[in-house]
């Protein structure tokens, strides 16, 4: 997750200089105010804290930070360091990208950098910090956090909704099997999103869409598009707190409305739940998250768990896992299409484990290591975000020797880290082999040289679903098809840019030809 968003910053910047009269009186007026406070500040301004580029009173670094601001801190650290100090606004924020450090932050000083910086998006729309994604360090993120390793996301419960899963990768297949009968062309991100979404609906609501029975659905992918929107962009009362209740650029009225659309869906979804469990509506009790954690104890004794931390845990769980694993796939296969080399070795793993007279299952997914590999590979290249959700530290303490105060908001340059020539040999090629004799087992990497889930307390509890889920669904669409790119785009000519926000999606939509390679009958199975 990234706090910055250049695309909001800009007309931010413009609004203040357009602005009305009264924005720029009000503006003068706390710049006078502010810059005092700063040359206060500033008399105080401890030493050594790491190296970084000089900071403007008030605004701090924001200014700096381009449209690509994860671009703008690895030239940064090429400058200064692995390990760089900025202000954004009036926050202290350190910026890491080796593996030593990475390791030291979420290992060894896991206990003192294990908190999240307060934000406006967290109170508002992540339910004032009742999820666990999101919240500081304490008991109630201690004790959600537990439901969701040892209730929602435990082994068993990922084989109880295996079915589940496979049923809507057959649906992905059906659908892009039509297109392919028609000529059409396939849009990536449309089936990507599409799969991840039906599937994570069913397993925490029970049903394929955003909707209460006999309700409309919700346009889903519009919510998460605008949930990732308002997560990543840069709210000026976060920043510089003094100009906030302006809420100049009307991110928190846009976060309100999306709270009221989420609590709409999630009231009604709820309520049904508790109507099948008590009767009242016929159908029986359905076998779904929400149900298991209708069924919970909740905190200091209570008999239930409060409807808002219910929601809150629906909510990170719907955003952690849609989005990541779409944009993933999206990348990968990406990669695959454009190196005929790779799709080909690909299909001739799964081939020889799968066959030509079945689909693939999940079980068949830990026996294909070339996959696998190509999954690091993307990780390593194309991290589904740019940073890792913002730590604060709990405590002063020091890092690589520098002094690092209670309170810094830390951003794990997940970027950089994968592009870093001190570790890798041509970083900027995608090439899967160099996993080849590693521990394809392992899903955290040992060595911290990439970072899919984080690590510690505040690692994704998420991950065997995430990587479950990308594996499959990359699988099944290799073993079905084969791919190319629509006439007219080539490995040359692709758009391989990245759009910069709380995930980095290709820029530009991946579009396929999709030409199947099994027999008939194995697409409606
Ligand atoms: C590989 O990783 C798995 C899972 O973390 C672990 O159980 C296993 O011991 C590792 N194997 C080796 C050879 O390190």
């Amino acid at each position: 997750m990234n706090i910055l968003s250049p695309e909001l910053l800009v007309p931010l910047i413009t609004e203040w200089i357009q602005g009305g009269r009264l924005i720029f009186a009000t503006c003068s007026v706390l710049v006078a105010l502010l810059s005092s406070v700063f040359l206060v500040a500033h008399f105080r301004t401890p030493m050594n804290l790491p190296p970084g580029p000089k900071a403007m009173p008030l605004l701090g670094n924001l200014l700096q930070m381009g449209s690509h601001p994860h671009r703008t801190m690895t030239a940064m650290h090429k400058k200064y360091g692995h390990i760089l100090y900025i202000r954004l606004g009036c926050i202290p924020t350190v910026v890491v990208d080796s593996p030593q450090l990475i390791a030291e932050i979420t290992k060894e000083q896991d206990n003192v950098f294990s908190s999240r910086p307060h934000m406006t998006f967290t109170d508002i729309v992540a339910y004032d910090a009742h999820d666990f994604a999101m919240a500081p360090y304490g008991p109630h993120w201690r004790y959600v956090r537990r439901i969701c390793v040892h209730e929602l996301l435990t082994p068993k419960r990922l084989e109880i909704t295996m079915k589940e899963r496979i049923e809507e990768s057959r649906c992905m297949i059906m659908a892009v099997a039509e297109a392919a009968q028609k000529g059409e062309i396939v849009d990536m991100r449309d089936v990507f999103a599409g799969v991840s979404m039906t599937v994570m609906c069913r397993m925490l609501l029970g049903r394929r869409e955003f909707a209460a029975t006999g309700k409309k659905a919700k346009d889903f992918k519009h919510l998460i598009h605008e949930l990732f929107r308002l997560m990543g962009a840069l709210n000026l009362r976060d920043f510089v707190p003094a100009l906030g209740w302006l809420d100049l650029q009307g991110f928190e009225r846009d976060m309100y409305k999306l709270r009221d659309e989420f609590d709409e869906v999630f009231d009604a979804v709820i309520q049904e739940h508790r109507d099948l469990a008590s009767g009242k509506l016929p159908g029986g009790k359905p076998n779904d998250f929400i149900s298991v954690l209708l069924d919970l104890p909740g905190e200091n004794g209570a008999p239930h768990l409060d409807d808002k931390t219910i929601k809150a845990i629906t909510l990170d769980m719907m955003a952690g896992a849609t989005d990541t694993s779409a944009v993933t796939n999206e990348w990968a296969m990406a990669e695959i299409i454009r190196n005929t080399e790779i799709q080909r070795k690909l299909q001739e793993e799964i081939d020889s484990v799968v066959g030509l007279e079945r689909n693939v299952q999940e079980s068949d997914i830990n026996k294909l290591p070339y996959l696998m590999c190509v999954v690091k590979e993307t990780f390593r290249l194309h991290p589904a975000g740019p940073f890792a959700i913002p730590r604060e530290t709990m405590a002063d303490t020091k890092l690589s020797g520098y002094r690092i105060p209670k309170g810094t908001r830390v951003l794990i340059n997940i970027f950089s880290l994968g592009r870093s020539s001190e570790t890798w040999k041509d970083p900027l090629k995608f090439q899967p082999e160099r996993w080849a004799n590693e521990n394809l087992s392992a899903i955290h990497d040992m060595g911290f040289r990439i970072l899919p889930f984080g690590y510690g307390r505040r690692q994704c509890p998420g991950y065997n679903l995430g990587t479950t889920m990308v594996l499959l669904t990359l699988a099944r669409l290799l073993h079905g098809f084969k791919w190319s790119f629509p006439p007219g785009v080539t490995a040359e000519n692709i758009d391989m840019e990245e759009l910069y926000g709380c995930t980095t999606p290709l820029r530009t939509r991946l579009r396929t030809i999709a030409t199947p390679r099994l027999a008939p009958h194995l697409y409606s199975q």
